[in-house]
């Protein structure tokens, strides 16, 4: 929980970054769409074009969340009396550290290069199929351990709704 409101720039980009990094997970660590759907070698291929064009687009917007929670964090790190709220901003940075680790490898275990939206072409930044597969298996065991980190992060939510602290408010947008 964060006793410091929210600004827009902060619950927007909270947002954005929540309904990628869901959709992601969920496309592609469960296979939803092969297990559910008899799909073609074409849709799969489009799919994991677009997701990973939308991750790399995440990149900066990234970027400028982490500036800003950077500074929220010190705030509350001298404010922050109750050891619930020095737990929860713990465990909000500890989700910007895989976060970080997670997009950083996806790039660098890249095989090809890589294509957002057919708009910006960025080359391949390794060549050595040994790194590449090692940045590959830390890319994989990175989303497992923020896909874990995700789960328990709204569960504190809605235990802190459930027990009345309406943290929901704090982030979500006002009228
Ligand atoms: C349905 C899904 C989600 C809900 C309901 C939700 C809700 C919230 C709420 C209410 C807060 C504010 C907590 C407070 O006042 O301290 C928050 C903060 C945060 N959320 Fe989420 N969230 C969701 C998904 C995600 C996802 C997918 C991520 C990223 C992987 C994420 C990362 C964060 C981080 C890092 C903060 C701390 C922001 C900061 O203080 O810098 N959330 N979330
Ligand atoms: C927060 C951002 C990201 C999340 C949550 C994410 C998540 C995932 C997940 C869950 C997988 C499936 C792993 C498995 O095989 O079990 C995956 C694979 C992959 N990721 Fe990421 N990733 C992110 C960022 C990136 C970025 C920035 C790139 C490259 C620019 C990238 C490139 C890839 C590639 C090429 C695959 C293999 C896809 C396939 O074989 O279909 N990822 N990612």
């Amino acid at each position: 929980m964060n006793t410091l409101p929210y600004t827009g720039v902060e619950r927007s980009l909270h947002w954005f970054s929540a309904v990628i990094i869901i959709w992601i997970i969920w496309a592609l660590d469960s296979g939803f769409y092969v297990s559910l759907f008899e799909v073609s070698m074409a849709l799969k291929g489009l799919l994991t074009f677009i997701n990973i064009s939308l991750t790399t687009v995440l990149i900066p917007f990234f970027v400028v969340r982490v500036s800003l929670a950077a500074w929220r964090h010190v705030l509350v790190a001298r404010t922050a009396r109750l050891p619930v709220e020095r737990l929860a901003s713990f465990v909000h940075g500890l989700i910007y550290l895989v976060m970080s680790i997670v997009l950083v490898t996806g790039v660098l275990m890249m095989d090809q290069v890589i294509n957002v939206f057919d708009l910006v072409f960025i080359p391949q930044p390794l060549e050595d199929p040994y790194w590449i597969s090692l940045f590959f298996r830390m890319h994989v065991f990175a989303c497992i351990v923020l896909a874990v980190l995700v789960a328990l992060h709204v569960c504190a939510v809605v235990k802190h709704e459930i027990s009345g602290r309406r943290v929901l408010a704090n982030m979500w947008f006002k009228r």
